[in-house]
C-alpha cells in the first residue's frame, strides 16, 4: 500500500498542469477571481518555460498513477521533501537519502475532472511569484491551499528561487492567512492595483527559503499538514 492511501483510501496529487485541465482549471478560475475574469490563455502560458502551473486533485486510490522505480518523475511524497537539494543540483543522489518513490501517469491518462485547485508560478531571476492560487468552493478549507502553497515553494527550491512573492487584495484577509502561515510578510503596497474596484494590492515575500529557519519552520508545516489531512503526492518534475 502506498503512505498516502493511507487516510480514507484517499490520494491528494499535486502535479504538473496539461493542455487539457484547462477546462477545469477555467471553471475554478472563474469561480475565484469573478471581479476581473478574463480566462488565462494556457495554452500559450503552458509553453512559457518562466512559468509553471500545478494542479490539486483529490483522488480515491492511485487511479491512472502507478509505481515506477526509474526515478523519471520527480515526486515529493513526503515531509522530507522540505529541504532543498543542498547544493542546487544532484537531485537524484539528494532524493535517494529519504523515503520516496516515484510514480508516473500513464501516457494518455485523460484530463482528470477530479482537479479542486491549481497554482501558477512565474520564475524570474532569484524570484518565485505566485500569479495565481484558488482552490474551488467546495472543497475550500481542507487543507488544499496550502498543499499548493507547499508545492510551489517546493518547486520554488528545486528551481533555486531564493524568495517566494505574491500580490493580494488589502481585503483578502483569508488568502492573507494563509500567506503569513508559509511565512510571507508584506514587504510594500501597490496602490489601486486591482482595476474592477481601486482596491490596493499587498505585496508579500518569504525571507530566504534556502535559510535553516524557513525550511524548518517549512518542515513544521509539512509534518502538520500530514498529520491533519494525510499524505500526499507532489509530482513537480
Ligand atoms: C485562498 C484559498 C486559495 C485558500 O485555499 P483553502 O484550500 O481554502 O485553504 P486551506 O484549507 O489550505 O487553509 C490554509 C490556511 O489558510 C487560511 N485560511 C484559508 N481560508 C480561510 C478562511 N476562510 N478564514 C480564515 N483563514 C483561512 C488559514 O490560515 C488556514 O490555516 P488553518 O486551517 O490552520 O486555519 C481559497 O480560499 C481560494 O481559492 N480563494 C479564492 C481565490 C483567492 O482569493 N486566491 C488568492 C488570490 S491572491
Amino acid at each position: 500500500m502506498y503512505p498516502s492511501e493511507a487516510v480514507n483510501g484517499r490520494v491528494y496529487v499535486v502535479r504538473r498542469m496539461k493542455l487539457e485541465d484547462t477546462p477545469k482549471v477555467v471553471e475554478i478560475e472563474k469561480e475565484a477571481f469573478p471581479e476581473n475574469w478574463a480566462p488565462t490563455a494556457f495554452h500559450r502560458e503552458l509553453r512559457n518555460k518562466y512559468m509553471s502551473y500545478l494542479v490539486a486533485l483529490k483522488r480515491n486510490g492511485l487511479g491512472d498513477f502507478h509505481n515506477t522505480n526509474n526515478g523519471s518523475t520527480l515526486i515529493a511524497s513526503s515531509p522530507e521533501m522540505s529541504k532543498s537539494s543542498p547544493d542546487g543540483g544532484g537531485l537524484k543522489e539528494w532524493l535517494s537519502n529519504f523515503r520516496h518513490f516515484f510514480v508516473e501517469e500513464k501516457s494518455g491518462a485523460p484530463a482528470d475532472k477530479s482537479i479542486t485547485g491549481f497554482v501558477g508560478v512565474w520564475f524570474m531571476l532569484d524570484e518565485a511569484h505566485i500569479t495565481s492560487i484558488a482552490v474551488e468552493g467546495l472543497h475550500r478549507r481542507k487543507g488544499i491551499g496550502e498543499l499548493l502553497m507547499i508545492s510551489s515553494i517546493e518547486l520554488a527550491s528545486l528551481r533555486n528561487s531564493r524568495v517566494v512573492t505574491l500580490e493580494v487584495r488589502a481585503s483578502n484577509r483569508s488568502a492573507q492567512l494563509l500567506y503569513e502561515k508559509y511565512g510571507f510578510h508584506r514587504a510594500g503596497v501597490r496602490r489601486g492595483y486591482y482595476t474592477d474596484n481601486n482596491e490596493d494590492a499587498f505585496i508579500m515575500t518569504t525571507e530566504d527559503i534556502g535559510s535553516f529557519s524557513y525550511r524548518a519552520g517549512l518542515q513544521r508545516l509539512k509534518m502538520e499538514h500530514q498529520a491533519k489531512w494525510g499524505e500526499s503526492i507532489r509530482i513537480l518534475a
